[in-house]
Parts: C-alpha cells; sequence; structure tokens
C-alpha cells in the first residue's frame, strides 16, 4: 500500500511545490509508482507537469471532493493524468478554490482526500500530496491523509516564522483525526551560498525546533535553472539533471524514501531468516 506524504507550510513561496515534483519525478526515476496529488488551487504542481491548461483535462481535485461528500464514484481513468517523467498526476486549479464553502458543509470534512486518496493507494508506492498556502480545510484534509509531512522553510529572515501555528495545526490533527501522522522532518530550501543566512536559518530552525523533530542536513541551494524549470512545464530531473538543486532533491529522495525502504528490507529479511 502507498505511503502519503504531505508537503507543508501554510506560507507561499517556500519551495512546497518545487518540493513536491521534484521527490514525485525523482522516486519516478528510482522506478517508483508515484502520483502527486495537486492540492492547491493554484494548480503549480499540474502545470509544472506541462498540463498548463484546465481544458486539457476533464476533472480535477475539485471533481474528487464533490464526488466524495456525494459518496459517488469518480473515474480515476478520466481524472487521473500521466506525464512523460513517469508521474501520475491529480491535477488542480482554480475551480477548486470554491470547494471550501462546500467542504465546509461537508459530514466528515477532514476526512474527504483520505477517502478518496483510500481508493488509489493501493496502485502506487508513493503518494505525494503538494499543499496551498493557508490552515484551512484543504491542508487539513492532507494532513489527514498523510503517514508523514514534510516541512519546507525558504532561508529568508522570517523564514520560521508561522512555523509555531503550523506545528499546533498538525499536533490537533495527530490528536483528534490522524494519529499515525508523522513530522519526517524540516528542511530548508532555497539557500545561498554565498551568504551566511542559510546558516543562520539552519541554526535557528535547529535551536527552535530540533529538539523534537529532526533537520535535514541536505538543503536545497538557490539555483536559477530550478526557477526556470517552473515555466517550462518539466520537472528539474529533466530540465536540469545535473544542477545542483537537482543533486540536492535527489541526496533528499534517497534519505526520505529509498533508505528507509533498504532498512525495512533488510529488518524484513532477518525476521524470515
Ligand atoms: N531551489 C530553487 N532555486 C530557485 N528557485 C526556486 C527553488 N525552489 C523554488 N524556486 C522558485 O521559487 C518560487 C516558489 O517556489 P514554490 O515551490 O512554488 O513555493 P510554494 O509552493 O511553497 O509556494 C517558484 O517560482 C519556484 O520556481
Ligand atoms: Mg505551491
Amino acid at each position: 500500500m502507498g505511503e502519503v506524504i504531505a508537503i507543508s507550510n501554510q506560507k507561499g513561496g517556500v519551495g512546497k511545490t518545487m518540493t513536491s515534483v521534484s521527490l514525485s519525478a525523482c522516486l519516478a526515476l528510482h522506478g517508483k509508482k508515484v502520483l502527486l496529488v495537486d492540492l492547491d488551487p493554484q494548480g503549480h504542481s499540474t502545470k509544472a507537469f506541462g498540463y498548463r491548461n484546465m481544458n486539457e483535462y476533464p476533472l480535477s481535485m475539485k471533481d474528487v471532493i464533490i464526488s466524495v461528500i456525494e459518496d459517488v464514484e469518480i473515474d480515476k481513468n478520466q481524472l487521473i493524468l500521466h506525464s512523460d517523467e513517469g508521474v501520475d498526476i491529480v491535477p488542480s486549479n482554480i475551480s477548486l478554490a470554491g470547494i471550501n464553502s462546500k467542504l465546509d458543509s461537508a459530514m466528515c470534512r477532514e476526512t474527504v482526500v483520505k477517502r478518496f486518496l483510500d481508493t488509489v493507494k493501493d496502485d502506487y508506492d508513493y503518494i505525494i500530496i503538494d499543499t496551498n498556502p493557508s490552515l484551512d480545510n484543504l491542508p487539513i484534509n492532507a494532513l489527514t491523509a498523510s503517514d508523514k509531512v514534510i516541512i519546507t522553510v525558504q532561508a529568508e529572515p522570517y523564514g520560521v516564522e508561522g512555523m509555531a501555528d503550523l506545528l499546533k495545526s498538525i499536533h490537533m490533527v495527530q490528536r483528534n483525526l490522524n494519529s499515525q501522522l508523522k513530522i519526517e522532518g524540516i528542511f530548508i530550501t532555497m539557500t545561498d551560498e554565498r551568504t551566511n543566512l542559510s546558516k543562520k536559518i539552519t541554526q535557528s530552525v535547529k535551536r527552535n525546533f530540533g529538539n523534537h523533530i529532526k533537520i535535514f542536513d541536505v538543503t536545497i541551494p538557490r539555483c536559477t535553472k530550478a526557477a526556470e524549470s517552473t515555466g517550462v512545464g518539466e520537472s528539474i530531473f529533466k530540465y536540469d539533471p545535473k544542477g545542483s538543486a537537482t543533486k540536492a532533491y535527489e541526496k533528499l529522495t534517497r534519505e526520505v524514501f529509498l533508505n528507509t525502504e533498504k532498512e525495512h528490507k533488510r529488518h524484513r529479511d532477518t525476521y524470515v531468516r
């Protein structure tokens, strides 16, 4: 059964989408079956794999939510898009923005996304959820549906601002909605080696949260080609395979997913013997 990972931070522009797209593309390159769920009405993850126009696909996350609320099945063959990088996508677009009022009045509104993902989990090794910058129904749905959450923090002076609120929401979800949810860790994006700001942010994150949350040693450098890739409709693994951000995301993918897989396999093998 697929593992579900939410990429979270209620701030915008901190690298959530870049991370969701890059981890998905890298996992697919390693032969994993990956579903990227775009849970942001801005639809940036959807566009990142070339689906720029909502007329190019018949169904999206909005239809998923309506189908769950109305308890009717959605046609997954029509819903799930495929990319030539091997990643499957549940697309989103601006039509998702109007769904909050519908979600507000829905029964068990926090579990709507989970109820959908439970029907596709068996088809994937990993399901990555890219979230919108808020702490409203959508990210709460993402956290409720996930096994793990990864928090991205941008290397900028106010990078950790708002983190306490995010952690409060995560703890609330852990206590009331999803006791399985694990905070996998925090990592810093868009670092610039020419300044020592990144080091300061890393130190500040470690000082404030390092006691109980893992702070990844891998950080993602700011890199022009990574910024460019966003407008091209390709992940950095395709657009800039040898780039510094690409290498860093490869390292992160190994650390978060592939090494854990190896570890599990070793445990299983030992147990069988
Ligand atoms: N490592 C990076 N190097 C350069 N630009 C980046 C990098 N990561 C993200 N960006 C750019 O920064 C902007 C915000 O990143 P994004 O992933 O969309 O953030 P979020 O999803 O949190 O709003 C985007 O334009 C993206 O292309
Ligand atoms: Mg985004």
